[in-house]
């Protein structure tokens, strides 16, 4: 009854992407893993943000990848690893993934790319893809000086190639990574607990800085 209400006012406003975006609010609202499932991604990233906007890439992601999160950004994660999300995520939808019970309360109505749909929502990530760092370019990654960059960082995608973007460009990016980190509910390590990884974010600034893409 609330889908039906909600999918004619979606119509009403006009859009695909917009319907698919309101029917997951909607299974969320209504599913007991609901609060889990708003935080597996941060709700930073924005439809019109998304690299070929009118493109079929784009189109499936709207369409798929929001079912069960808020849209992921093809820049979080490079070639090497998006494969096997993507096919962790088409299991999940095709109903064969882990978490089944979870999943199970939850499948009800969402529905899954089919081979060649799957091919171009992979070639689509991977064109937009992260770049990882290359160590060798970077040799003060295992030093003090890379350290508090490396140990954060990587927490939940490759650590990024610093020449991404420009000196001015990174302390946002990072104040960014702070709020996903607490949207996650990763570690943040404002109040030290022994062993536990504490985000220097002064540290991590100095690094990128130095190391960013040099301004034209
Ligand atoms: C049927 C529900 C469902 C759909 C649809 C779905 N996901 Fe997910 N996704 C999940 C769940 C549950 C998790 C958390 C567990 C995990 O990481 O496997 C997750 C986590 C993620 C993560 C964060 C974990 C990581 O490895 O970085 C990314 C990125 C992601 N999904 C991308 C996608 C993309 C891209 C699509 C569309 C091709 C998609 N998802 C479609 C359920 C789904
Ligand atoms: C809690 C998980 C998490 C941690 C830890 C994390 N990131 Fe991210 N990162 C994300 C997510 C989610 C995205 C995609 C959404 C976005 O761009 O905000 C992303 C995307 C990125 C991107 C690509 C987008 C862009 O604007 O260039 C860069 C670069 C990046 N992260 C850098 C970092 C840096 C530097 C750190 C360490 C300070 C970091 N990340 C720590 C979750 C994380």
């Amino acid at each position: 009854m609330r889908l039906a209400l909600l999918a004619l006012l979606v119509l009403a406003a006009g859009g695909a992407a917009a319907d698919e975006v309101a029917r997951a609010r909607v299974r969320w609202a209504e599913s007991k893993h609901g609060p889990m499932l708003e935080r597996i991604l941060p709700p930073t990233f924005d439809p019109a943000q998304l690299p070929e906007p009118r493109g079929r890439g784009a189109r499936l992601m709207l369409r798929y990848c929001v079912q069960c999160h808020n849209l992921p950004n093809p820049a979080m994660h490079d070639v090497k690893r998006w494969p096997s999300v993507v096919e962790r995520m088409v299991l999940r939808m095709r109903g064969k993934g882990n978490m089944g019970v979870l999943m199970k309360d939850l499948m009800a109505g969402v529905e899954a790319p089919d081979d060649a749909e799957y091919q171009t929502l992979l070639a689509y990530l991977s064109r937009h893809a992260q770049k990882a760092i290359d160590p060798r370019r970077y040799p003060e990654l295992v030093r003090p000086a890379g350290e508090a960059f490396r140990l954060a960082c990587q927490q939940c995608h490759v650590l990024p190639d610093p020449a991404r973007h420009s000196a001015k460009e990174w302390p946002r990016v990072v104040a960014r990574m702070q709020e996903n980190m607490e949207w996650m509910n990763r570690v943040v390590g404002s109040t030290p607990i022994a062993g536990e990884p504490q985000l220097r974010v002064e540290d991590i600034n100095a690094f990128l800085v130095r190391r960013a893409k040099r301004a034209p």
